[in-house]
């Protein structure tokens, strides 16, 4: 198995450092147009294996994409992170140029992978990675769900006091403000939340964390990497390993949700092929509405991408 991560960034580096960490491949590249910085964190981590104690190995290259050919899965995390004041909106004209240039190298180079984006804004920058590649929509996805689920999962587990790995949850739609978290479907150790924390709690739990992103931003002057880089690595875990995770990912959307072509968060089974099945889930009136918003603003967005000189 080989895995190419582009963008030897905060995010992806940190990707690449989880993947080998957990022995998800064999083989990891990691791409990236600053001269020596993928070959010089490539090292990096390889030179960690013998204290880490893994055999995953990791190459780095200068924008020379033959390094990467034949990847099985290509995470895409290049480009512009967002900085004090800016919205992940406006990152959109230097990452959609970003995006399309590595969408082409990935499909000349990996005709048969899967790509997982992380760019933002992100549920754009998946229909550019869509777009550009002309793969069939279960191998084009983006990485958000996961994240944003995460971060809900860990308020609540500190406001409750108990392990993060007992709490299940689920966020749909676009990765911004307009994300919806859905505490119907959220349990701690298989009961409710709703029966073990009072209502205010939990919708300023749902406020924090429509706005986990930009938190960050504002106590480090940019924005995240380790939860994003681990977010992104589980799901090529997924595929790679073929273990049908069900799991919050950014995909186009064929009907389901009674969407049609818009890229929003959904829980899918994330297998070897890929997203293997979207999961519909029965919602609410209210569910729906805020679903709808999440799915406009994304169109607007959409709008401007496709308005963009090509
Ligand atoms: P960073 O600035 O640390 O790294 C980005 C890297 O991309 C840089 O090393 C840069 O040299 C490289 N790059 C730029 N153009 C390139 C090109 N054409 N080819 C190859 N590499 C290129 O940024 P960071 O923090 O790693 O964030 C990366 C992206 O991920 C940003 O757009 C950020 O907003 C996004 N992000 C998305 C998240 C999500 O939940 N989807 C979470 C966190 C970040
Ligand atoms: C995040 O949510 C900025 O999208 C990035 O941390």
């Amino acid at each position: 198995m080989k895995i190419t991560v582009v963008g030897a960034g905060n995010v992806g580096a940190t990707c690449a450092d989880v993947l080998a960490y957990r022995e998800v491949a064999n083989e990891i590249v990691l791409v990236d147009i600053k001269e020596g910085l993928a070959e010089g964190k490539a090292l990096d981590i390889w030179q960690k294996a013998p204290i880490n104690l893994y055999d995953s190995r990791t190459i780095g290259s200068t924008n020379d994409y033959t390094k990467s050919a034949n990847s099985d899965v290509v995470v895409i995390t290049s480009g512009l992170p967002r900085k004090p004041g800016m919205t992940r909106d406006d990152l959109i004209s230097t990452n959609a140029g970003i995006v399309k240039t590595v969408t082409e190298n990935v499909v000349k180079h990996s005709p048969n992978a899967i790509i997982i984006v992380v760019s933002n804004p992100l549920d754009v920058m998946t229909y550019q990675a869509h777009l550009i590649s002309k793969f069939p929509r279960t191998r084009v996805m983006g990485m958000a769900g996961i994240l944003d689920t995460a971060r809900y999962r860990a308020f609540l587990a500190e406001a409750l006091s108990v392990s993060p790995k007992d709490i299940q949850a689920m966020i749909l739609g676009g990765h911004g403000d307009t994300m919806v978290p859905l505490p119907r479907y959220t349990t701690v150790g298989g009961i409710p939340v709703t029966e073990l924390i009072a209502k205010d709690k939990l919708d300023a739990i749902i406020e924090r964390t429509k706005v986990g992103g930009g938190e960050l931003v504002k106590l480090m002057g940019t924005s995240a990497w380790y939860a994003p880089g681990s977010a992104a690595a589980q799901m090529v875990e997924s595929i790679v390993k073929d273990q049908r995770r069900v799991l919050p990912v950014c995909i186009q959307l064929n009907g389901e949700y009674g969407i049609k072509d818009c890229y929003l968060g959904v829980p899918v089974v994330l297998g070897k092929n890929g997203v293997e099945r979207v999961i519909e889930l029965d919602l609410n009136a209210d569910e729906k509405a805020l679903l709808e918003t999440s799915r406009k603003h994304v169109k607007e967005v959409m709008d401007v991408l496709d308005k963009l000189p090509k």
